[in-house]
């Protein structure tokens, strides 16, 4: 298939994106967290190419992004609870679970009851959905396991020549994907933290509570089938180091070869080989920004086969930072 990219999108090229989409198509496009990869959530055959251009498993759930809030009552039955989180939170980087209404095909859901909704504040993202008219089913446009893409170029190196269309722009401002929140159980719950933190939620839902998948592995049936899944993970294996500064330097001065992930202010790190920085140590949306941006830049060097990576703090935003690192690492943590 050829794929046709946009890398500046006008109005002309969005219309045509809306067609494709109506039409049954797949479209990439960037939104404020990750790139999403389109299609029209309404249409069975063209959810289940999602699933074949990304190779996901069929039963883990696609989120349907809106143009507008008050949208969602027309594919899920909304709570006062989701109108309050829509009122204080969406457009923004919000994803809600609620019950769904039978327009949405199960193909979209996993087979789930439940539907997953959010109205990204992406002015790309929103003219899209306007122009498609329809929902759009988007999960993040990577192919499945791999990091999140956070630039257009990552779009294109695992898209081109699987979908229809890739609309660029610049690199995403969250850099990780949108905090999701069910409230199709009795309590509501985080089943992923985001850059809407759960202490941000509690604002507004007092007793939200956050699922233990967040912070370990999970056993059972998760609420939310993408966690079953390893995750974000670039090729080399990746590796946390929870210490202090200084033994965490001593432990990296013997590895010239592997790849190291550290913070603006490590400077003997920074002076390492193979050595990339995530942000700033106390600043967890810094890290956000650049965590998938700087996982696929290991990858590029074959080199590498293993990656260390510095243990960020996990409260706030950091959580979610934390969160995507610990599934990188499938879990490996070293204590120094
Ligand atoms: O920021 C984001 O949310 C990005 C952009 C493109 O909007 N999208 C995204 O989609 O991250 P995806 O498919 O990569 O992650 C969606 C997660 C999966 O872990 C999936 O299992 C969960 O949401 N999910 C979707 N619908 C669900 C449902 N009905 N019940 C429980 N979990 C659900
Ligand atoms: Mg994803």
């Amino acid at each position: 298939m050829i794929t046709e990219i946009i890398k500046e999108p006008d109005e002309a090229s969005l219309l045509r994106a809306g067609e494709i989409l109506k039409n049954g198509g797949l479209v990439a496009f960037p939104t404020e967290t990750v790139y999403g990869l389109g299609a029209n959530a309404l249409d069975a055959d063209a959810a289940k190419k999602i699933y074949a251009a990304k190779g996901r498993p069929s039963d883990n759930p696609l989120i349907i992004h809106l143009a507008d809030a008050s949208d969602a009552q027309k594919y899920a039955y909304t709570t006062p609870d989701f109108d309050a989180l829509a009122e204080r939170f969406m457009p923004g980087p919000l994803t809600v679970i609620l019950p769904k209404r039978d327009n949405i095909p199960s193909e979209v859901t996993g087979g789930l009851e439940s539907v997953a909704v959010r109205v990204p504040v992406h002015p790309t993202a929103n003219a899209l959905i306007r122009a498609a008219g329809v929902p759009i089913a988007a999960p993040s446009a990577n192919i499945s396991g791999r990091p999140s893409p956070t630039r257009t170029e990552h779009v294109i190196a695992d898209m081109d020549g699987r979908i229809d269309m890739i609309i660029g722009g610049d690199d995403c401002d969250v850099g990780v994907e949108s905090t999701i929140i069910t409230l199709a159980t009795e309590v509501p719950c985080v089943l992923r933290p985001g850059k809407i933190t759960v202490e941000e939620l509690r604002e507004v839902i007092p007793d939200v509570t956050l699922s233990s998948a967040v912070m370990g592995k999970y056993e059972g049936a998760p609420l939310s089938p993408g966690m079953r899944y390893k995750h974000y993970s670039p090729s080399a294996a990746v590796t946390l180091l929870d210490g202090d500064y200084q033994s965490i330097v001593k432990f990296l001065a013997d590895k010239p070869e592997s790849g190291k992930l550290c913070f603006e202010g490590d400077t003997e790190i920074k002076a390492m080989p193979n050595t990339l920085v995530c942000g700033s140590e106390d600043n967890a949306e810094s890290q956000a920004k650049l965590l998938f941006a700087q996982l696929r830049e290991f990858d590029e060097n074959t080199e590498i086969k293993e990656i260390y990576a510095r243990m960020p703090q996990s409260g706030g935003v950091g959580l979610a930072v934390f969160n995507r690192l610990i599934r990188a690492a499938g879990f490996t943590i070293i204590t120094l």
